[in-house]
């Protein structure tokens, strides 16, 4: 297991170091999270997190799909910060709240609508960090679940840390004690330098949660 201080590290020199540009995990549009959203009967005052959301666009697209109350956090305090002045409206400032937290001692009072995790899941490792994660959310209990890791197909490593790799049914097996399986995919990725990265996406709602 790498401790939580040379985590933190790597990513602030990563976000100290390279532009959008140069990482591999840059989307100009954020899918399939944003189509998935959509489909989703999420109250627009309902909280959204995005996990480890770094400089993603997606909350502010969010914003502009009409969601009001977003929260993006993340290890790495440079990314919380270039992330936050790249806000491009001042409803997206309104709504959006920045945090500097680690995602395996991340809680929340608020009840979550959607808890959001493009590529920060899968670098957990160790066993026992992957079960603190399931469990964390077991805890907070968000109504959907959205997450999108490297397919089995995929890389065996993000940012040059090695990373856990899943199928979509893999995946969605961690989680299915609490939650029902609505949608999967296996979409390829391409990268700002033209590369392919296969990822797997679940969708997932509360088993508790009334349809
Ligand atoms: C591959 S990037 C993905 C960023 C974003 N989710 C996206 O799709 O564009 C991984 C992000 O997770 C963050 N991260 C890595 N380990 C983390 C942890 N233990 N807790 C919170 N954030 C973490 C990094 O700082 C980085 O912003």
């Amino acid at each position: 297991m790498i401790e939580a201080q040379t985590i933190r590290q790597h990513w602030e020199q990563i976000y100290q170091s390279k532009t959008p540009g140069d990482v591999s995990w840059t989307q100009e549009s954020p899918e399939p999270s944003l189509s998935w959203i959509r489909t989703l009967p999420l109250d627009p005052k309902a909280c959204i997190v995005d996990s480890g959301g770094g400089r993603s666009a997606l909350a502010e697209c969010l914003v502009e799909a009409g969601h009001t109350c977003i929260e993006v956090f993340d290890i790495s305090m440079r990314a919380m910060a270039q992330a936050k002045s790249e806000l491009r409206s001042p409803e997206a400032r309104e709504a959006i709240q920045y945090r500097v937290c680690d995602v395996l001692q991340y809680t929340m009072e608020r009840p979550i609508g959607l808890w959001h995790d493009r590529a920060v899941f899968h670098f957990l490792t160790d066993p026992a960090e992957v079960e603190g994660y399931v469990r964390n959310l077991q805890k907070m209990a968000p109504d959907y679940l959205l997450i999108g890791t490297f397919s089995t197909k995929g890389p065996e490593k993000c940012s040059g840390l090695p990373v856990r790799r899943y199928s979509p049914e893999s995946l969605a097996a961690l989680f299915r004690e609490d939650y029902v399986l609505i949608q999967s995919d296996e979409p390829i990725h391409h990268t700002p330098s033209g590369g392919v990265q296969a990822f797997s996406f679940v969708l997932m709602r509360h088993r508790n949660l009334s349809v």
